[in-house]
C-alpha cells in the first residue's frame, strides 16, 4: 500500500492540516500546551479512553504513558480524518473554538472535534465522548518519524 511521507514542522502551533493517505483525509495537529492540557481530566466522559478498542496496530509505541495522547510526539497527533460512526469529516473545534459554542455542546466537554453530520463529538484526541453515535476513536494509522519532524504514514 502507498506510504505518505509529511514534514510535521509545516504544522503551525495550534493549527489543523488535512493530508492524504491511500486516498483518505488524515488530519496532522500541531498540539499547543494548551492543547495538551486538554486531555486530562475527563476520562469518564470517553467511551474508551486507552483506545483498546482500536489501536493494537500501534501497540509498539501506545505506551501506557502515551496513550492518552494517541500519538508517538504528543505535540503532533495523527489521525484519519473520518468519524466512525458514517464516515463524515469532524469539525476541528479545540479548546479556543469551544468558546464559542455554547449551550449546544455539554458544558464539560473539553473541545476537540464535532462530527457535523450526527453531532459525534470527540475531544483533543480525537477520542469520543459518550453519547455520541460514533462507537470509536478516530483510527491511528500505522506511522513512524523518519527524522525529527519527517514522517511516513503507511
Ligand atoms: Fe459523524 Fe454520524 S458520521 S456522527
Amino acid at each position: 500500500a502507498a506510504k505518505t511521507e509529511f514534514d510535521v514542522a509545516t504544522v503551525e502551533a495550534g493549527q489543523l492540516v488535512v493530508i492524504q493517505w491511500q486516498g483518505k483525509p488524515v488530519f496532522v495537529v500541531n498540539r499547543t500546551e494548551e492543547y495538551l492540557k486538554e486531555v486530562d481530566g475527563h476520562d469518564a466522559m470517553l467511551k474508551d479512553p486507552n483506545s483498546e478498542a482500536i489501536e493494537a496496530v500501534t501497540a509498539e509505541w501506545m505506551t501506557p504513558e502515551n496513550r492518552k495522547y494517541r500519538s508517538i510526539k504528543p505535540e503532533y497527533l495523527i489521525v484519519v480524518a473520518s468519524c466512525t460512526h458514517l464516515g463524515c469529516i469532524p469539525l476541528f473545534k479545540p479548546t479556543a473554538g469551544r468558546k464559542e459554542w455554547g449551550e449546544s455542546v455539554p458544558e464539560d466537554w473539553p473541545g476537540g472535534w464535532h462530527c457535523p453530520c450526527h453531532g459525534s463529538l470527540y475531544d483533543i484526541s480525537a477520542r469520543v465522548i459518550n453519547g455520541s453515535p460514533a462507537p470509536h476513536n478516530l483510527h491511528v494509522m500505522p506511522y513512524k518519524y523518519l527524522t525529527d519532524t519527517k514522517v511516513v504514514i503507511g
